[in-house]
């Protein structure tokens, strides 16, 4: 299994379950006041999101980084 591939994936199906919790809380909102539970619920995704991100912004320049000390250059 790739790894990179799998971090990808991760971060697409956390961007669906943070997309549902957005919702949610606006479905929520228009009951009421919601819960603090649900008002905080799109937090954890997003915290999640922001490493699986931060993973892949780097992957370019890793790679370049690398490859520039393979050629001893
Ligand atoms: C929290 C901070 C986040 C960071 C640092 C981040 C960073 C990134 C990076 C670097 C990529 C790869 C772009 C490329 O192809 O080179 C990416 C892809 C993507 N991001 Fe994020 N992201 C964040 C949050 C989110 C959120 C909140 C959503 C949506 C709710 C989201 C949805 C996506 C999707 C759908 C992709 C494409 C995944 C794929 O190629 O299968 N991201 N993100």
């Amino acid at each position: 299994m790739n790894w990179n591939k799998y971090i990808r994936q991760i971060h697409r199906w956390l961007s669906i379950a943070f997309t549902v919790t957005v919702i949610a809380n606006f479905v929520a909102m228009g009951l009421g006041a919601p819960p603090a539970w649900v008002v905080y619920s799109p937090l954890v995704p997003l915290f999640l999101l922001l490493f699986t991100g931060l993973y892949m912004f780097v992957l370019p320049y890793a790679a370049k980084w690398r490859s520039a000390q393979n050629t001893g250059g």
